[in-house]
């Protein structure tokens, strides 16, 4: 049997997409494993229903290195390295990556943003989509690369926007659908990645 494919997932809060891919790498077909699951803060919640998983949970602060990006990202770097880790994804990181990260690990890193990219990129995707009017949304897992949601899009699931929705009601449909659609597109990615 060929040894499943080790990813890193990156979060800074609650983790619920990590959590879902955490479960999907249960499945015995899966073709990855959740090897490691980094915060850059340590009260990410994450961090901690990653550790009941199992996983190991490990937190970079980013506070010691003050403004220095580069260098919380050269020690985040080292702790990927130290462990084999061949894919990273990104679940809600709220850190904009200088190039030294995107350059290190291109084509082996992946977002998933709460938008139908490339609209809405950035924050406060659902507010801004229901406040333009609107009738669809959704999320999409793509690439990262130098700028800010903009890599090839690997995936996208949609949803419909109803009468009456707020915030609270969008993000939780779309959320659903991110629960489903980065665990399929990642493996499909690490199956590609082998042959
Ligand atoms: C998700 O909506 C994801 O698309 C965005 O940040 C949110 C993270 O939520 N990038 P969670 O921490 O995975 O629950």
């Amino acid at each position: 049997m060929t040894s499943k494919t080790k990813v890193a997932v990156f979060i800074s809060g609650r983790g619920s997409n990590m959590e879902a891919l955490v479960r999907a790498a249960q499945t015995p077909d899966c073709p990855f494993e959740i090897a490691l699951v980094l915060a850059n803060k340590p009260e990410a919640g994450g961090l901690a229903t990653a550790q009941a998983a199992g996983i190991e949970a490990l937190c970079v602060d980013q506070k010691p290195f003050g403004k220095d990006r580069e260098a919380h990202e050269r020690a985040i770097d080292g702790a990927l390295r130290e462990r084999g880790i061949q894919v990273i994804a990104l679940a809600g990181y709220m850190r904009i990556l200088t190039p030294f990260l995107v350059d290190a690990w291109e084509g082996r890193m992946l977002n998933i943003h709460p938008s139908l990219l490339p609209a809405y990129p950035s924050l406060d995707t659902h507010s801004r989509a229901l406040t333009a009017g609107e009738t669809e949304a959704g999320c999409t897992v793509h690439l990262v690369t130098a700028g800010v949601d903009e890599g090839p899009i690997l995936g996208q699931a949609r949803v419909p926007i109803l009468p009456g929705d707020d915030e609270h009601a969008l993000s939780t449909r779309v959320l659903e659908q991110e629960h489903r659609l980065y665990p399929e597109t990642l493996a499909t990615f690490c199956r590609a990645l082998r042959s």
